[in-house]
């Protein structure tokens, strides 16, 4: 659903002093992606006129890292809530109505939104919520009848306001056309000199215009990062719902509490996932795949059937069906291994082919090589690729031996059918069903005695 009339401003120029880092706080990441984006994700959903994000500190991180189309605003100077929001009111109508967001309270949902934003009138909307521990948080005035009158910061908050449970979210909807009026008359002579948004509403109900309070249906929706404490705790909720919904779809996960989806996953039918695995950006694990123990995966698509054992990393890689990896096998950039193949321990593969049923089981490197069907490369085998400024190809034809500890030296091709002495250094193309031995050969010295420790 189209919202033309709906202008939305994100909050997003504070520092996050409380985080201790040099990174500005809207950066730090929730189930991978930065806070800000995972933010304008949700507010596009709505489909506002307008997105506004109002940034300062690390502006420039900010813009190099959130790539969305949206209006950036900046506010040099932070003078608070109400200022930032002053900041964004020339790119706003004068008609319609104003959503503003915090970017640091990166789990609010678009339904949430949507009900907050969907009501007739000039009213002003507020989210509200009645956390366990509302310390910090503004707190929601009510007079007698229970109507809202005000928000009041903890800092100048009296006693009997401080032990208000009902807090502010942040997040409100604001009529554009009292806006402007509203923000110039701001004042910020209060405990910390700030031009606090949250004093738009006293003014509202003093103009008569109502505030209707909406409280969020769970508090970690509303939750706001000031700290790596928070952020660690929303993290883990975070993930909890985001494996109770693969559980859902049939998804095994051997402990969904030792699971950590930073992205997307596509999954088949049977796929089972042991503990402490780390999937990052795309994957897609077709059917019957089975993923061992403390595996790191990234941007990869695995082919149905496949077993990757324990201890293993793959990144921007792809396998066929039935493939065998690991355990402590390492799958880098552009890995291509086609159905059948095992790619055993400590086998390092990276921007390479391989076909068919082909098989490096232990202790290698292929690196910028072509490698046919059927063939097999013997431990110890190093693809030299570089010669310490360029990379070079190897190519390695179908049902091939390498012997092990062979060491390709490209520009290579070893063609099909050939087989390569153990520890030999190939420097020169093989043909095709022949043997290719590149080493010293073997000598026995007659009448050699070892040496014996001197007696004194
Ligand atoms: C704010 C609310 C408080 C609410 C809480 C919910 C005010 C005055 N207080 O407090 O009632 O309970 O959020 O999390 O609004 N920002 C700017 N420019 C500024 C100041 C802040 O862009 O000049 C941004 C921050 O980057 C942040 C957001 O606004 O993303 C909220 O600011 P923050 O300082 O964290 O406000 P709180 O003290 O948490
Ligand atoms: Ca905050």
């Amino acid at each position: 659903m189209n919202r033309p009339d709906l202008d939305i401003v994100i909050l997003a120029a504070g520092k996050g002093t409380r985080m201790y880092s040099k990174m500005p706080k809207v950066l730090h990441r929730i189930g991978g992606r930065p806070m800000l984006e995972r933010i304008i994700d949700t507010a596009a959903a709505l489909k506002p006129r307008t997105i506004c994000a109002v940034i300062g500190h690390g502006k420039d991180q900010v813009l190099d890292t959130v790539k969305r189309d949206v209006v950036w605003v900046e506010q040099t100077e932070q003078l608070g809530t109400g200022h930032a929001v002053k900041t964004a009111l020339p790119h706003l109508a004068d008609t319609g109505r104003t959503l503003v967001l915090a970017g640091d309270v990166p789990l609010i949902d678009a339904a949430t939104l949507a009900a907050l934003v969907d009501a007739p009138g000039d009213e002003v909307a507020l989210l509200t919520d009645l956390p366990d521990d509302p310390t910090g948080y503004g707190r929601i005035v009510r007079d007698e009848a229970g109507k809202v009158t005000a928000i009041v910061e903890e800092k100048d908050a009296d006693p009997a306001q401080k032990i208000i449970k009902e807090t502010n979210t942040g997040i409100l909807v604001l009529p554009n056309k009292y806006l402007a009026g509203w923000l110039s008359r701001l004042s910020n002579g209060n405990a910390q000199g700030e031009y606090y948004l949250t004093d738009l509403i006293a003014m509202a109900v003093s103009d008569g215009i109502a505030v209707r309070p909406v409280q969020v249906r769970a508090s970690h929706l509303a939750a706001g990062i000031n700290n790596k404490v928070q952020l660690a705790e929303l993290e883990r909720i975070f993930q909890a719902e985001q494996a109770a919904e693969l559980l859902k779809a049939g998804l095994t996960l051997r402990d969904p509490a030792r699971f950590d989806l930073r992205g997307r996953l596509k999954h088949g039918q049977d796929v089972v996932i042991d503990v402490n695995v780390v999937l990052e950006g795309e994957v897609e694990l077709a059917d019957g795949v089975e993923i061992g123990a403390n595996c790191v995966i990234k941007n990869a698509k695995i082919g149905a059937g496949s077993k990757i054992a324990a201890f293993s990393h793959l990144e921007d890689c792809q396998t066929g069906q039935d493939t065998r990896i690991g355990p402590y096998a390492r799958l880098r950039p552009n890995a291509r291994l086609s159905d059948g193949v095992h790619i055993g321990n400590f086998v390092e593969v990276k921007n390479a082919t391989l076909g068919e049923g082909s098989k490096a089981n232990h202790l290698a490197y292929i690196g910028d090589a072509t490698v046919g069907r059927k063939t097999n490369i013997g431990a110890g085998t190093i693809v030299a690729n570089y010669d310490g400024v360029n990379k070079h190809h190897t190519v390695i034809g179908d049902e091939v031996r390498i012997g092990s500890n062979t060491v390709l030296v490209a520009p290579v091709t070893v063609a099909s059918r050939a087989t390569t002495g153990a520890g030999s250094a190939i420097t020169q193309n093989c043909p095709e069903g022949k043997l290719a031995l590149a080493r010293a050969r073997q000598t026995i010295i007659e009448g050699w005695v070892r040496p014996e420790k001197e007696r004194k």
